[in-house]
């Protein structure tokens, strides 16, 4: 977008924190004139399902416009300009032009560099988020980066230091959008204020069905693989640190810290796709004050799923399903008035896009809205050393698991593991 604000104040600096006193007293609005040119500038990196549904959720609740877009493939490419061109149609703007659409492996470092792009929505697989952030942040670009922010201990280490060359400059969001969405708010004030008395002990799990890819028939293996990097072990971090993450997300932020130690097991079983990914996890995390939270999880089962964390304390019991009851047990009893309980089992709610029903209805809604607001009001967010503190934590109970044997925070931290995916983009 040209800056409609020639002579008055650089649309960067307004965006990027070097507003003057006065300024930060008037309404964004009114600074940066109409709707069309105050709109943040959203740049999507990874057009896949979940990036679709991001960018379009910051268009819907924040306000803001898409104008650029990046993928490794054309085909993902071409298919998020159809659709975001038709939300610009029906607003009356433009699409995004064409020389904002960058494809293949120095995709990241174009569109991070655009001039056309105030924020970046960083949705590719999780094994190159490190390096795509680092990419935004160095550009001078406000991120959006989906969970989990790396793969491996030397990654989320990584995504540690970037966040402190973020800090106060930019706004740094972390796609962890439960810890938004109201009943969940509520929930946690209420233990964080005591409901749950002294707790001793907790369960959270994440079963879900096989996530339904296509088999990319005639691609080459490398193909396949990054086309179907859910599949795959180092591209995704595997299903407890790409996908069960959200529930050790919330523990961590229920028990207001993360995992000591864990022990574990996990494997295959019957999932029938050609990846190496897990099909389940049973991990038992150790939070500080030895408390101990099983963490159960599958990525096969057929007909059924749930998704839930139950903290057990000296004075009551919580649950907090993805759809169904959100609520305290016992001596100070609360339910979340507009939760379903009719059932948990309707296996046609649950989206791998991220898009639920019930308890999470606002989730997206309300994350996006707020990282809109953080920019527009230079109150940044900055959520790396989070995002990375959860994908450590299921890392935690992934080492634990692989090797069969108890792993210690400290431990983990010291081994600096860094996964190598043996990939060269430049050669697929
Ligand atoms: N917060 C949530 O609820 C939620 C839900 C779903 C997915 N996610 C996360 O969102 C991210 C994307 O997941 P998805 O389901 O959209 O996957 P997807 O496979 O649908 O999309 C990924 C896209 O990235 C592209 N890509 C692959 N390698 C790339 C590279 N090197 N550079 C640029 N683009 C590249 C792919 O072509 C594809 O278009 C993951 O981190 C996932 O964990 C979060």
């Amino acid at each position: 977008m040209s800056d409609g604000q020639k002579g008055k104040i650089g649309r960067r600096e307004f965006l990027g924190g070097a507003a003057t006193a006065g300024l930060i007293l008037m309404k964004p609005e009114l600074v940066r004139g109409t709707a069309a040119n105050s709109a943040v500038r959203v740049g999507l990196l990874g057009c896949g399902g979940r990036g679709t549904e991001d960018a379009s959720n910051l268009i819907d609740t924040g306000g803001a416009r898409v104008t650029a877009l990046a993928d490794l493939f054309q085909d993902q490419l071409d298919k998020a300009k159809t659709h975001f061109d038709k939300i610009a149609q029906s607003k009356g703007l433009a699409g995004v032009d064409p020389s904002q659409m960058f494809v293949g492996p120095n995709a990241y470092e174009q569109i991070v560099s655009s001039k056309e792009v105030d924020a970046v929505v960083i949705t590719s697989p999780p094994y190159f988020h490190p390096q795509h952030l680092e990419a935004a942040v160095k550009a001078g670009k406000h991120v959006y980066c989906e969970k989990p922010v790396a793969v491996d201990v030397h990654g989320a280490l990584k995504v540690i230091e970037i966040g402190r060359r973020a800090q106060g400059k930019l706004s740094l969001d972390v796609g962890f959008q439960i810890r938004n969405a109201p009943p969940f708010v509520e929930l946690v004030r209420r233990i964080h204020a005591g409901a749950l008395g002294k707790i001793n002990s907790g369960e959270v799990y994440y079963y879900a069905g096989a996530l339904d890819r296509p088999s990319w028939e005639g691609a080459s293996p490398t193909e396949k693989r990054l086309r179907n990097w859910v599949w795959d072990r180092v591209l995704s971090g595997d299903i407890i640190v790409e996908q069960n993450i959200h529930v050790i997300d919330v523990c961590n932020w229920m028990l207001q810290g993360h995992p000591v130690k864990a022990t574990g097991a996990g494997g295959r079983g019957t999932r029938s796709d050609w990846g190496d990914a897990f099909g389940h996890f049973n991990v038992v995390y150790t939070y500080p004050e030895d408390v101990h939270v099983t963490l159960n999880s599958t990525q096969f089962n057929k007909g059924w799923w749930d998704v839930n964390e139950r903290l057990f304390g000296s004075k009551g019991t919580s649950e907090s399903h993805y759809s169904g009851p959100c609520a305290i047990y016992g001596d100070e009893p609360w339910s979340w008035a507009k939760a379903d309980t009719s059932s948990s089992n309707d296996t046609k709610k649950f989206s791998a896009a991220g898009a639920f029903s019930d308890n999470l209805a606002q989730a997206d809604p309300e994350k996006k809205k707020a990282f809109i607001e953080s920019i527009t009001s230079n109150q940044f967010h900055n959520q790396a050393a989070l995002g990375a503190e959860s994908a450590l934590s299921g890392m935690l109970g992934r080492t634990a698991a692989y090797r069969g044997e108890e792993v210690s925070w400290e431990g983990l931290l010291a081994s600096d593991e860094h996964w190598d995916s043996g990939i060269d983009l430049n050669n697929l």
